[in-house]
């Protein structure tokens, strides 16, 4: 499975022929300008939750495409309100399998609001489960115990997608004892850099991890890693 970062929180999953687009925020993000908007081909779209920099771009692509938009149900009902043809909700702890992998809802603690003021539910991250490997993408969240249920309840993690820039979300620090509750040695950092209050230093953010025999990925914006 190929995963490209697209810049903030968003990155593209290759998985069984399907591109799976997560939580689309390019054009207005300054760092991304090099990525060509028009040109993103998704066949679904993943949201973890109703802010700005997780859903900017989502309709407008999934317009373009027919793409599928998977979310809890009042992101899924808000989007369907601005003609969404394509939309399933899920709420947390359930889990549907889709024709490119099996994917769950799960917790996050975070807040989630919708652009115009619209209760967006409560926010979310993913457990994705595939054949050609599984990964958590945990949205917009703190650190929290219910990680640890992810080992419990789904097959062993091949990477972790985890904020880290602090302020809005847990930082690289607590990050790293997320990956520890996840049990998975490899991470890829989003969300950090795109505004001042998350920037981070890079270097020690991957000291963090490799002190605990973690791997911190921190792809350019465009790039790609496999899994
Ligand atoms: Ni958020
Ligand atoms: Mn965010």
């Amino acid at each position: 499975m190929e995963i490209t970062y697209l810049g903030h929180a968003c990155f593209m999953a290759n998985i069984n022929g399907k591109k799976v687009l997560f939580d689309p925020f390019i054009r207005y993000n300054q760092l991304a300008a090099h990525i060509d908007f028009n040109s993103i081909v998704a066949d679904y779209i993943l949201i973890t939750h109703g802010h700005q920099d997780h859903i900017a771009d989502a309709m407008e692509i999934a317009n373009r495409n027919d793409a599928m938009v998977v979310s809890n149900y009042e992101i899924v009902s808000w989007l369907q309100g601005q003609g969404l043809k394509n939309g399933h909700g899920l709420n947390h702890g359930g889990s549907w399998t889709f024709d490119f992998g099996k994917v769950k809802y799960v917790n996050a603690v975070h807040s989630s609001v919708l652009p115009d003021g619209t209760y967006g539910g409560n926010p979310g991250g993913f457990v994705i489960e595939s054949n050609e490997g599984n990964f958590y993408y945990a949205g917009d969240t703190a650190v929290h115990m219910d990680m640890q249920l992810i080992p419990m309840l789904s097959k062993p993690m091949d990477l972790a997608i985890l904020p880290i820039g602090d302020n809005f979300t847990m930082g690289y620090e607590d990050a790293s004892v997320a990956a520890e509750m996840v049990k998975v040695k490899k991470v890829m950092g989003v969300h950090y850099d795109t505004f001042p209050p998350i920037k981070i230093d890079h270097e020690a953010a991957k000291a963090c991890f490799s002190a605990k025999g973690l791997e911190l990925l921190l792809p350019p914006i465009g790039e790609s890693l496999s899994i």
